[in-house]
């Protein structure tokens, strides 16, 4: 039988209900063993007890858990915004309450193989790559973040910029799966409707999250985050290249962009430029409802 890949989620849960369904994908996932999940950018207590709500949901609550950064490394960040796809959050209690960078940095050391699957803004790996460098030796990087074939600031790159940059520019070996191909692999009313009908607690609770979600933000899940998860378990679905990339963090306009900059100063990273969307949908369902 094959290894089992080790990973640390580090996500912002609570929000957009992709990374609960990125969770869900990994927990019922047997190729995968999950040592910590790490919460960020704002409301991360919060955050936390929704992930531990969820656990405890999937019988999985042996697994740690740990709040992390709520501002970016510096600029904005807009306090009054309030992720909204979950109804439930358990209490956090004073260990799961210590900081995600210090545990990162522990993970990356105790395990010979690690890949941080980055899911939200890079605060707390970037500040665990400044606390350790060396950790960049031990750990591969897949992240969902970055744009490359427009002018267009993703999400979890223009949250933190500063974060971003540090982590590109870190020497880790990064897989990215950015918009160019997460935002090709949506959710239908019929493919949640498949989810729900299984009828379990798990199903239950992911459709309680995707109707939430529905409603308060107004559109039908995109599936960035478990896209991006699926590299460690499929390798059939994304093509990647090698791509020179480069995050700009000053501009008037560009803050937060992911540059495709093949002349000279960009870091080479695997990023995404292609994904079998049905296939991912149908195998990414097949997991869900278990
Ligand atoms: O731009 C999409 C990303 O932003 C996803 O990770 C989503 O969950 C949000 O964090
Ligand atoms: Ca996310």
């Amino acid at each position: 039988m094959e290894k089992t890949k080790k990973i640390l989620i580090d996500t912002d849960i609570g929000g957009d209900v992709d990374d609960a369904l990125a969770l869900a994908l990994a927990l019922n996932s047997p190729e995968l063993e999950i040592v910590g999940i790490t919460n960020v950018y704002l409301a991360n207590e919060w955050r936390a007890g929704v992930t531990k709500h969820m656990l405890k949901v999937y019988g999985r609550e042996d697994i740690p858990v740990r709040t992390g950064a709520e501002k970016p490394l510096i600029g904005w960040w807009d306090e009054n915004r309030i992720p909204n796809s979950s109804k439930t959050a358990a209490p956090v209690d004073e260990e799961e309450s210590a900081a995600a960078c210090d545990f990162i940095v522990q993970m990356a050391r105790a395990h010979e193989e690690l890949t941080l699957v980055a899911i939200g803004p890079l605060t707390n790996v970037a500040l665990a790559i400044a606390k350790a460098p060396d950790i960049v030796n031990r750990v591969n990087i897949v992240m969902m973040g970055g744009e490359l074939d427009k002018a267009h600031p993703e999400w979890n790159i223009v949250c933190d910029p500063e974060a971003a940059r540090i982590v590109f520019e870190s020497g880790a070996k990064i897989h990215m799966v950015g918009l160019e191909v997460t935002n090709r692999c949506r959710f239908t009313k019929e493919d949640i409707g498949r989810i729900c009908q299984a009828g379990n607690p798990r199903t239950s609770l992911l459709g309680e999250m995707m109707e939430l979600f529905t409603q308060n933000f107004g559109y039908l899940p995109i599936l960035h985050d478990p896209l991006a998860l699926s590299v460690l378990l499929w390798e059939d679905i994304l093509t990647f290249e090698e791509k020179k990339v480069l995050v700009e963090t000053g501009g008037q306009y560009t803050r937060g962009l992911t540059i495709d900059c093949d002349w000279g100063e960009g870091v080479p990273v695997q990023a995404a430029v292609d994904v079998k969307e049905a296939l991912f949908k149908e195998r990414l369902i097949g997991r869900l409802v278990l």
